[in-house]
């Protein structure tokens, strides 16, 4: 299966993908990354790797439609079965969310309904919480609000700081998202009514 990654920043979830794939733990390729910043460390990652990659800047568009119109196109060149969002920090008009509908995933860092949005480490800290996570969930129209298909959970400590629970937490994307995404590459997961299903069964 093709594989295109939508990225902003570090890209560390993009690194457990191309590695996943490299070591056949996903039966697929990473075939394009794409970034709004230009200076994200995810290309590097990308170059390195020898996956063709771009930046397209949202700063060079004059709308969100427009951009997301643009990116489309980006993305499309690759003919991927699959697109992953891997720290894109943009909010996807209905129109793009749709042209991939049931083939968009993305990681959030929370254990979604809870903490949509940003800052979720310092919101679980703050309201006290024990248990933190991370949760893999297809994309729909609704922001941070897709079907979920697996979470991960870790603990939070008295001590934590907002740092020291994200890396605790990325340890766990960097396990989950491979699986999930090698679930789809191996035609296992769907998006159906708004439900994910694995394996014929609802998740
Ligand atoms: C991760 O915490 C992910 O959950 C969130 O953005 C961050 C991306 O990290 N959506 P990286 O760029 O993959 O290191």
């Amino acid at each position: 299966k093709r594989i295109v990654v939508l990225i902003s920043g570090s890209g560390s979830n993009l690194q457990a993908l191309i590695d996943a794939c490299g070591t056949g733990h996903i039966a697929g390729e990473v075939v394009g990354v794409v970034s709004n910043i230009a200076d994200a460390f995810g290309l590097t990652r990308a170059e390195n790797a020898g996956v063709a990659n771009q930046v397209l800047s949202h700063r060079e568009f004059s709308s969100r439609d427009a951009y997301d119109q643009q990116l489309i196109q980006c993305i499309d060149e690759y003919t991927p079965d699959l697109v992953v969002l891997a720290g894109f920090m943009r909010i996807l008009t209905p129109e793009f969310v749709q042209h991939y509908q049931g083939k968009l995933l993305n990681i959030h860092p929370s254990l979604l309904p809870k903490y949509q949005g940003l800052n979720t480490h310092q919101r679980a800290i703050d309201a006290g919480d024990e248990t933190h996570g991370v949760s893999v969930h297809f994309v729909t129209e609704e922001l941070d609000g897709g079907p979920v298909i697996l979470q991960a959970k870790v603990p939070v400590f008295a001590e934590d700081t907002a740092s020291d629970l994200a890396e605790r937490v990325h340890e766990q994307e960097h396990r989950i998202y491979p699986l999930v995404v090698n679930w789809f590459c191996q035609d296992r997961l769907t998006m159906s009514e708004n439900c994910a299903i694995l394996d014929n069964e609802p998740l």
